[in-house]
């Protein structure tokens, strides 16, 4: 490479044109996945107060919330249940008629096109709070596969589109591939959160879909926010046991693990740019701190540059309206 004088990078940044043309990467709508919650009742839409801008949809103001992000052109939703009641083994979790069951074939029957992926976790419908059964005061592991299973199944039945464990048990992607497989959903896509750590990040989600743990956290089957090596091995597991999309959570702190997973291995991955990364944005801006759009098109343009394919964010919405203007 040619050195100054020669060379002057300046050159090529001197206007909007030039820099268009030599952009490496670029944020698009069909990047985009919009995470909504689902709640019992009618007619309800409560906005989550540490996420200004998102709600808890009753199934009817889902259907609507889902027209709108067909109407703008993003391709899929994400969805998150919170149960009429919580108990040990997160029944509602499983119910042909659950939260998520219902809200599934409401969309579906209404907007056949929009992608609807359902988040695999029992942290919403369990009364301990925690992603798997409880016994002694621990996660069980193996049992906890059997509801994951049960949960996986009983969303494609009601018509998911892809299914996304976020439970971070160990070989729960292979246990919901084959179950998928025994009843004939072989077609379906798992979204795998494969790099998951244990992250202050989720705060305001746990307001959202009210699944604090009521003992201990999570670290132990969430991963630890110093490894990334570790990291990698989970995302070679989850491939091996049939993942279609890996995905690295939270993304922001993550941009690193992000890069080297699609170095590493040229799968489509995707990067959750979480409740807490969304929640410190808006209280900056609403402060008059940060200018909120260029903040999170920044954001969001680092995560696709670090390697994502695709991104879940609560900023969806807004990034449409912010490209198109
Ligand atoms: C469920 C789940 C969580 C998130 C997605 N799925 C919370 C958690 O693991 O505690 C967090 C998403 C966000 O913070 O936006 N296990």
């Amino acid at each position: 490479m040619s050195v100054f004088p020669i060379y002057r990078p300046r050159r090529l940044r001197a206007n909007e044109n030039l820099r268009r043309l030599v952009r490496e990467t670029s944020l698009s709508i069909d990047d985009l996945i919009y995470p909504m919650f689902v709640v019992h009742g009618r007619d309800t839409a409560i906005e989550i107060t540490s996420m200004p801008g998102c709600y808890q949809y009753s199934v009817d103001r889902l259907v609507s919330a889902a027209k709108e992000l067909v109407s703008l052109g993003i391709p899929g939703t994400i969805l998150f249940g919170i149960p009429e009641t919580k108990d040990p083994l997160g029944l509602e979790a499983y119910a042909e008629d659950g939260i998520i069951q219902q809200a599934v074939r409401a969309i579906k029957d209404a907007i056949p096109d929009l992608l609807v992926m359902t988040d695999v976790c029992l942290c919403e419908y369990t009364d301990h709070g925690h992603c798997g059964i409880i016994e002694g005061g621990e996660v069980q592991n193996d049992p906890t596969l059997d509801l994951l299973v049960k949960e996986s199944v009983s969303h494609a039945q009601a018509g998911a589109d892809v299914i996304a464990p976020s439970d971070m048990m160990d070989g729960r992607v292979g246990a919901i591939r084959d179950a998928l497989d025994d009843e004939g959903y072989e077609n379906i896509p798992i979204m795998a959160y494969s790099a998951k750590y244990a992250s202050a990040f989720y705060g305001p989600f746990r307001e959202a879909a009210e699944s604090a743990p009521q003992f201990g956290d999570r670290r132990s089957y969430q991963m630890d926010p110093a490894n990334s090596e570790e990291g990698l091995r989970e995302v070679a597991l989850d491939i091996e046991e049939g993942a279609d999309i890996v995905m690295v959570k939270p993304a922001l702190s993550y941009l690193d693990v992000i890069h080297q997973v699609k170095t590493e291995f040229q799968m489509p991955v995707a990067a959750y740019n979480v409740s807490g990364e969304y929640a410190m944005i808006k209280a900056a801006a609403q402060n008059g701190w940060v200018d909120e759009k260029r903040v999170a098109l920044e954001v969001l343009t680092s995560i696709k540059r670090a390697g994502a394919d695709m991104i879940l964010t609560y900023f969806a919405k807004s990034v449409v309206e912010w490209l198109e203007n």
